[in-house]
């Protein structure tokens, strides 16, 4: 029961951080384009207010008509300005809820991996947590120290480059590979958050009381809000991609998981500033081009090695039956029965996927996967033996599958699993 409402609790969140997420990007996605798009006004009026930029559009059955003033709005400001900060502050704390649910109250299952660290998993959430609030205080120093009036902000772009491959470097060594790739992403979306929270929002509450009470505001507020916003917007794309790459095993599941990882974060923000570009009216194909090589790169270094140690099974099969293994006469020259491989599922597999897990955590079994039954794992041989060989199951190898169980799985599948 407990279980299960914990299963309700992670699909509400879930969904309430994907709304809150496509709504804080999509607007920032909007201001950025604004931003960029805007044109020096040429009527008289304008001009004489002191327009900074503007910009004619055309959505939902009506026209729009937008100026952007820096500092020096020539009207009374009103209280009921449009602020933006919620969407941001929700999507952080329902992912930061939606993290905790799921990898820090279960972080023995889903953080640890004993074979890059034996952490128990009070110090695994300890050092997860460590990650987003040091991210946030090293990008923060980073961006006051190389560029403090915005003045070095080239050098300061390679900079939070290198520390966000830093982090995928540490985070890979660290954690099982879906972890890392969260905790990564998570490290870039709390930096977001905290320019909205830190920088972005007090320095325009500033700018506005300024204006309010007729005093001139400090233009370092404004420059210091626009250069927060544009990492945010490198970030995105990246962010987007670590928050959905749990779904997909080949990249966090690889030797070279951090460099799979920083190469598509790389890729993203090429392609991000394409866009910002584009939006100010140069179109450099150069960038998307870039960032495709960069993506193909990577699907290189992800490149599947065939037939992972599974030459030497037949000899290797014996000894490991001491282990409490497979039997050695499960692979015989004939190829392997299905008995040894129900064998294989009920001592790796079904503690978890079963309709009823035996291991604590699970309501169900995860993925849908009941593979105690033999026509389930016939018809996900295939998918079983991608998730078996890249060491994606069973899960931080909690169950401890030898490497000869996973040949022998490899083997059954090849020869078509019969
Ligand atoms: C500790 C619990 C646990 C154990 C043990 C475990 N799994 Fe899983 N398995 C999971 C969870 C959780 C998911 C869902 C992960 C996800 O959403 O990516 C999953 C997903 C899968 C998937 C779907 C992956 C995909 O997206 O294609 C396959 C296939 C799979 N497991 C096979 C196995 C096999 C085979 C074993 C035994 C060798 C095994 N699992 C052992 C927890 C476990």
């Amino acid at each position: 029961m407990e279980n299960y409402l914990l299963d309700w609790a992670n699909l509400l969140l879930r969904w309430l951080h994907v709304i809150a997420a496509i709504s804080w990007i999509g607007e920032s996605i909007y201001f950025v384009m604004l931003d960029n798009g805007l044109k020096k006004p040429t009527d008289e009026p304008s001009i004489k207010r002191g327009v900074f930029g503007e910009m004619f559009a055309v959505h939902g059955g009506g026209f729009y008509h937008s100026q952007k003033y820096l500092t020096n709005p020539p009207f009374e400001l009103n209280d009921d300005v449009h602020w933006s900060y919620w969407k941001s502050y929700t999507t952080w704390l329902s992912g930061f809820a939606l993290f905790a649910l799921l990898y820090l109250a279960n972080a023995s299952i889903y953080l640890v991996d004993p074979a890059k660290m034996e952490l128990s998993g009070a110090a695994a959430s300890a050092i997860a947590v460590a990650f987003l609030v040091g991210g946030w205080v090293v990008y923060d120093a980073l961006c006051r120290l190389i560029s403090p009036t915005m003045n070095r902000d080239g050098v300061l772009s390679i900079a939070v480059a290198v520390m966000v491959i830093a982090v995928a470097y540490a985070t890979s060594h660290i954690f099982q590979g879906r972890a890392a790739f969260l905790i990564t992403g998570a490290v870039m979306a709390t930096c977001m958050s905290a320019n909205v929270f830190f920088w972005i929002i007090p320095g325009q509450r500033r700018m506005f009381n300024d204006i309010k009470a007729g005093r001139a505001p400090n233009p370092l507020d404004g420059k210091r809000g626009k250069q927060r916003s544009v990492h945010n917007t490198y970030f995105t794309l990246p962010v987007v991609f670590l928050m959905i790459s749990n779904h997909y095993a080949f990249t966090y599941s690889h030797e070279q998981a951090w460099l799979i990882m920083s190469l598509i974060i790389v890729s993203g923000a090429l392609i991000r500033q394409f866009f910002v570009l584009m939006h100010a009216g140069k179109k450099l194909y150069a960038l998307p081009a870039a960032g495709t090589a960069v993506i193909v790169a990577a699907l290189f270094v992800g490149a599947p090695q065939r037939a992972l140690e599974s030459a030497p099974v037949a000899e290797a099969a014996p000894a490991a039956s001491a282990d409490g293994s497979a039997p050695a006469a499960a692979v015989a020259a004939a190829g392997v029965s299905y008995d040894a491989i129900h064998d294989v599922m009920e001592k790796r597999c079904v503690a978890c996927h079963a309709a009823k897990p035996t291991q604590p955590g699970f309501a169900a079994a995860p993925a849908g996967l009941v593979l105690d039954q033999e026509s389930v794992v016939r018809a996900n041989a295939a998918r079983i033996n991608t998730a078996v060989k890249s060491k994606y199951m069973p899960l931080g190898n909690m169950t401890q599958m030898t490497d000869e169980e996973r040949a022998l799985v490899d083997q059954w599948v090849s020869a078509g699993a019969k």
